[in-house]
């Protein structure tokens, strides 16, 4: 048998160009995985130090929670993921304007009566039955007291050693030890994305709803900084630019081998495998066992990790006809314990600065495949829809703009893994096999205590 010419041509361009991708080879300071916030501002805190780095995201555009929509054919924006910025603790924006700052985007204070949304009207999503006259109460004085008892919620995932027994009460058990009834609605909303609030540990709603975050709704705050455009994803992008052929989007880890002398990772990038040596690695995604699975994990990292369980958060910009205008629609319980809705369900349907055009957010207490949320939120959307007009039927279908997926979202152990140290041994594990972690599951998930803590992080790795 003979090859053909053609064949033969194809064998001999085929093997150069498998030697030429096994040669690609780069070296950097730090490689970074993840380009949501945690990730590119390590990456440009690294650029701002002369360090080399590259940053390795599975999707097409960074950005992680932070999603911006633009109205096909015109120049307005919405941002469907993260909204806004509240301050430090401390009262500080300012780890929020050297962000910004950075890529150039102008950004403002939006106080927290200007963030309407909309009129609420509350409806059991199970029933689609209004709650006439419902009330609930915003006074949070008395959860504040106990939030004010743990500051270091503030920043990171470490706790005293051990840690209060309070934090790891469920946190129903928590609201009953310190009557906290009547407040529970609120804190549900405000801290939403939780999943099963009421069975979560204390601790993760304390950390999420902590003392930066109740400083933000005192009426003498200033509230949130916003991008003044209403598109937070423009630094994201500004930042994709300018890193270049450091951004290394759309890209999958394959393999990973680290060591206490530094770590080798071959990365699927659009134009083929990529090996990167580095002597740091910084992990900025939610260190799931999935997410994790190519990180070649030794037994106290994969102990560590296959604890965790999470919660689902989805949002969507959905255009809906034929809805009362200013209106906007809230999943409140008929007879369920304070009200609370039975997840999974939408939360909340609240209007945006385009007429028409509303903000869904739907929640989860685990996975949920994105057919079954976009599927679930069109249905739910029809049903209040047939609950508060009288011509549904003539109504075109709503339309999906756009979906963002936040799962795996709040990543948390058990009230027992708590209790035996797990967020402290969590911890721990920065610098172990050359590898450091950031990002909401080692800083708390608002953006400004990720960026905050990120700033610690960083320099406590180029230190080492
Ligand atoms: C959008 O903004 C760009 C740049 O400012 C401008 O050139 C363009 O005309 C605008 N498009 C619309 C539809 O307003
Ligand atoms: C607030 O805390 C940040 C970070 O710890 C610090 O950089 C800043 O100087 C503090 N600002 C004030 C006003 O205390
Ligand atoms: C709601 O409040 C209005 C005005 O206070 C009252 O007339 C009405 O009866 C209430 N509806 C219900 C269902 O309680
Ligand atoms: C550490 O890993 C690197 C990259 O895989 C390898 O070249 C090196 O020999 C390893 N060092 C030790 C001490 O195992
Ligand atoms: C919403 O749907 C209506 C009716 O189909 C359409 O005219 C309008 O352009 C859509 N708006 C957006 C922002 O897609
Ligand atoms: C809807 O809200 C907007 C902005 O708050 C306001 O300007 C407008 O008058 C309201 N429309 C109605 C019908 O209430
Ligand atoms: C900022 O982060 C550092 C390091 O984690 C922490 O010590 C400090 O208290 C944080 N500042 C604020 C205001 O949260």
């Amino acid at each position: 048998m003979q090859f053909s010419p053609t064949l033969w041509l194809i064998y001999l361009s085929l093997s150069s160009l498998c030697v030429t991708l096994a040669a690609q080879v780069i070296h950097k300071d730090v490689a970074i995985i993840g380009g949501g916030a945690a990730g590119v501002w390590a990456a440009t805190l690294l650029e701002q130090m002369g360090k080399s780095f590259v940053v390795v995201e599975k999707e097409a555009h960074f950005g992680g929670h932070t999603e911006t929509y633009t109205i096909p054919g015109t120049n307005t924006t919405l941002d469907y993921g993260v909204q806004g910025y509240s301050p430090l603790v401390n009262g500080s924006y300012d780890v929020i304007e050297r962000f910004f700052g950075a890529y150039d985007v102008p950004i403002s204070y939006i106080h927290r009566t200007e963030t309407s949304g909309g009129t609420p009207r509350y409806f059991d999503f199970r029933t689609y039955q209004e709650l006439k006259n419902f009330t609930y109460s915003t006074d949070l004085s008395k959860y504040t007291t106990q939030v004010d008892k743990y500051p270091y919620l503030n920043f990171q995932v470490q706790t005293p050693s051990p840690i209060p027994s309070d934090l790891t009460l469920s946190f129903g058990d928590f609201v009953k030890k310190y009557s906290l009834q009547s407040s529970v609605f609120d804190i549900y909303y405000q801290a939403e994305g939780l999943g099963d609030t009421l069975s979560l540990p204390a601790y993760y709603v304390l950390r999420e709803m902590n003392a930066a975050h109740l400083l933000a709704l005192q009426p003498s705050s200033p509230g949130l900084l916003v991008t003044t455009a209403g598109d937070n994803q423009e630094p994201y992008i500004k930042a994709q630019a300018k890193f270049g052929t450091d951004a290394l989007v759309g890209s999958m880890v394959q393999s990973v081998h680290r060591n206490d002398s530094g770590v080798e990772l071959t990365v699927n990038t659009p134009s083929g495998p990529l090996t990167i040596r580095t002597p740091k690695l910084l992990v900025t995604i939610p260190p799931t066992t999935s997410n994790m699975e190519p990180f070649d994990l030794d037994s106290s990292e994969s102990n560590l990790f296959s604890k965790f369980a999470y919660s689902g958060w989805f949002v969507a910009l959905v255009n809906i006809t034929g809805l009362p205008v200013n209106a906007s629609f809230q999943n409140a319980g008929t007879d369920t314990l304070y009200n609370l809705p039975q997840l999974p369900a939408v939360y909340q349907i609240t209007t945006t600065k385009v007429s028409g055009v509303y903000l869904v957010r739907y929640g989860s207490a685990g996975y949920m495949s994105t057919d079954d949320v976009r599927a679930d939120i069109v249905s739910s959307i029809e049903k209040i829809r047939a609950a508060v007009t009288s011509n549904a039927g003539y109504l075109a279908a709503p339309s999906i703009l756009a979906f963002g997926n936040h799962l795996p979202y709040t990543l948390h152990v058990t009230s027992a893994d708590l209790a035996a140290g797990f967020d402290n041994q969590l911890w721990g594990l920065q610098g172990h096999r050359s590898t450091w972690y950031s990002g909401a599951t080692f800083t708390g998930s608002s953006s400004t205590d990720v960026w905050n803590a990120t700033q610690a992080i960083v320099a406590s790795m180029l230190a080492a």
